[in-house]
């Protein structure tokens, strides 16, 4: 039975223990968080701004009308946060969750603190039958939200090889 000094003690080993075993694992990281293509990109700031410059933009696109490429693979988002003869939109969030979901896969592909738990791509473009053309047509709209938000031309070049290695889950599916 330990008396409350000895337990005391235990707990103050046990701390510094766990301390020394953390500083020994950081000092292995081999490669340090603050060179990470999330840190580059401006952290937080830096990958909100492109997201959401990003749905800003397949915004802008699909309310160009007849002549836009990303309205029919957008339609059920349109029609889920559209009201109908007064009633309320059906999924009124549902383009704040995209959102939320693009922020977070951004950051996870980009070494930053968050892993992404929305669905794979696969799962999520599934059904949808993205054309090589709309494919095309969305990463010219990615490129432009990096070019608005003055992304690097080599952060720029790292980032849309880790998007476009998603390509084959993206398109004809
Ligand atoms: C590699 C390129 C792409 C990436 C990384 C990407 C990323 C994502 C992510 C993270 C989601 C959210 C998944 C979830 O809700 O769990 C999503 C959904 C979606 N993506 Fe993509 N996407 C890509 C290409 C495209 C393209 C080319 C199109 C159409 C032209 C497209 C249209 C959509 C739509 C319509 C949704 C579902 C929105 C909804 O109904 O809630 N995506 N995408």
């Amino acid at each position: 039975m330990f008396t409350s000094k000895m337990q005391r003690s235990f707990t103050g080993v046990g701390l510094l223990a766990l301390t020394l075993f953390m500083a020994a694992c950081g000092s292995d990281d081999p490669k340090p968080k603050t060179n990470s293509l999330y840190v580059r990109m401006g952290a937080k700031a830096g990958i909100e701004g492109v997201a959401d410059q990003m749905v800003a933009n397949v915004g802008a696109e699909i309310g160009t009308g007849s002549s836009s490429v990303m309205k029919r693979s957008h339609q059920a988002l349109v029609d889920a946060m559209t009201s109908v003869n007064g009633a309320p939109a059906p999924d009124p969030m549902r383009e704040t969750r995209l959102r939320n979901n693009v922020v977070d896969q951004f950051t996870d592909i980009t070494g930053g603190p968050i892993t992404y738990q929305g669905k794979s791509m696969l799962v999520a473009h599934t059904n949808m039958q993205v054309t090589e053309a709309e494919y095309a047509a969305w990463r010219g709209l990615l490129d432009d939200a990096l070019a608005k938000k003055n992304i690097g031309a080599k952060e720029k070049a790292e980032f849309t090889t880790l998007i476009d290695a998603m390509k084959a889950e993206v398109v004809n599916h």
